[in-house]
């Protein structure tokens, strides 16, 4: 038997995993909520929550999987890419972890976890055959991955400038929406027009995505429609949001509708918190019935961020035994 405790803590929030042979036990994430009041992630105060929550949450995460520490064979953690001072919570838990219970540590990077997210086993859900293309959105990236094998992956296109989990972030804060305002976004989507208000949707060369023209065109737009109308934004709130979503969405499926043909692959898995986004899940799975693809879609608690993704990423790196050593520092951007 092989018991890998997972750790994440690259941005805000708090996660632990129990992992047993390729299975998830348990997978325990303590939200950050204090944020909300500022309209975005505060580094120093979610390095310092971190430090509040880790012990909880490992202790959690050990009591639901009905073990005890003592059987826990490796430690993997977040090495980055994330917040220096949050990833530094997480990485200094689990050398020590290591330490006291003379066990090794795994460095794991936390985008190739979310794409490995989809091995997490989960009843009959399929599995995606290498090679696969995985359209990973998240706060702090936006990448289409040829993944070639569990960590042989590489990015062949990704932002030049925002997220597209920032541009709705960004587009919700122009709103008046609370931080993270991608979720609030879907859900008054759901009820709204999509081609009510037409953005524009940028011209960017080969497999690249830009949302930086786009969060300026929707700051505009509004600044022009609040002065004609000072309640535009509570009268039309549904039809925005479910205008902006529309966009977004087009921006990020007609890339991975070119990948797919510049790699001849119809395998297509997304990942990261934007892939809870209902309009794209939606939007993916209409696609892959013109194109012929075979979707994948992970479960809404594998999205956003979570250590159930960093223990099977380690649990994959423990059967290779392939340790890092104690001397190993957070990297805020770490390549693949
Ligand atoms: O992967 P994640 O939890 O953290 C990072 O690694 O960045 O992604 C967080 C991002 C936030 O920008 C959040 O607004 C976005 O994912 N997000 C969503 C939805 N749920 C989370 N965006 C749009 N629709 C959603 N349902
Ligand atoms: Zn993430």
């Amino acid at each position: 038997m092989s018991v890998v405790l997972g750790i994440e803590s690259s941005c805000d929030e708090t996660s632990a995993a129990i992992c047993i042979d390729g299975k998830i036990v348990s997978n325990i994430i303590a939200n950050q909520t204090i944020h909300e009041q500022y309209g975005g992630v505060v580094p120093e105060l979610a390095s310092r929550v971190h430090q509040q929550n880790i012990v909880p949450a490992v202790h959690q995460a050990i009591i639901a999987a009905k073990i005890t520490k003592n059987q826990i064979d490796a430690v993997a953690f977040t090495r980055g890419p994330g917040l220096l001072g949050s990833l530094l919570v997480g990485t200094s838990f689990a050398k020590a972890f290591a330490i006291a219970n003379d066990i090794p540590i795994i460095e794991v990077n936390h985008m190739q976890a979310h794409i490995l997210a989809h091995f997490i086993p989960d009843g009959d859900k399929a599995i995606p055959p290498f090679p696969f293309l995985c359209l990973t959105v998240s706060g702090g990236h936006t990448q289409i991955v040829l993944v070639r094998n569990y960590f042989e992956m590489e990015i062949v296109g990704e932002t030049l400038d925002d997220a597209a989990g920032e541009a709705f972030d960004k587009t919700a804060k122009i709103l008046d929406l609370p931080y993270p305002g991608g979720p609030l976004i879907d859900q008054y989507a759901k009820s709204g027009n999509p081609n009510a208000f037409q953005f524009p949707e940028p011209q960017i060369p080969a497999l690249n995505f830009s949302f930086s023209g786009l969060k300026t065109s929707i700051l505009y737009f509004v600044r022009d429609q609040v002065k004609e109308n000072p309640h535009f934004l509570k009268e039309n709130m549904e039809d925005i949001c479910a205008s902006i979503q529309s966009r977004i969405v087009s921006i990020l499926l007609n890339k991975v509708k070119k990948a797919a043909k510049a790699y001849q692959i119809k395998d297509i898995a997304i990942a990261g918190g934007v892939s809870a986004n209902s309009g794209l899940r939606n939007g993916l799975t209409d696609l892959a019935k013109t194109e012929g693809w075979n979707v994948f879609i992970p479960k809404f608690e594998y999205c956003t961020d979570n250590a159930a993704m960093i223990a099977i990423a380690g649990y994959f790196k423990y059967l290779d035994q392939d340790f890092a050593k104690q001397d190993i520092s957070p990297l805020a951007r770490m390549p693949f």
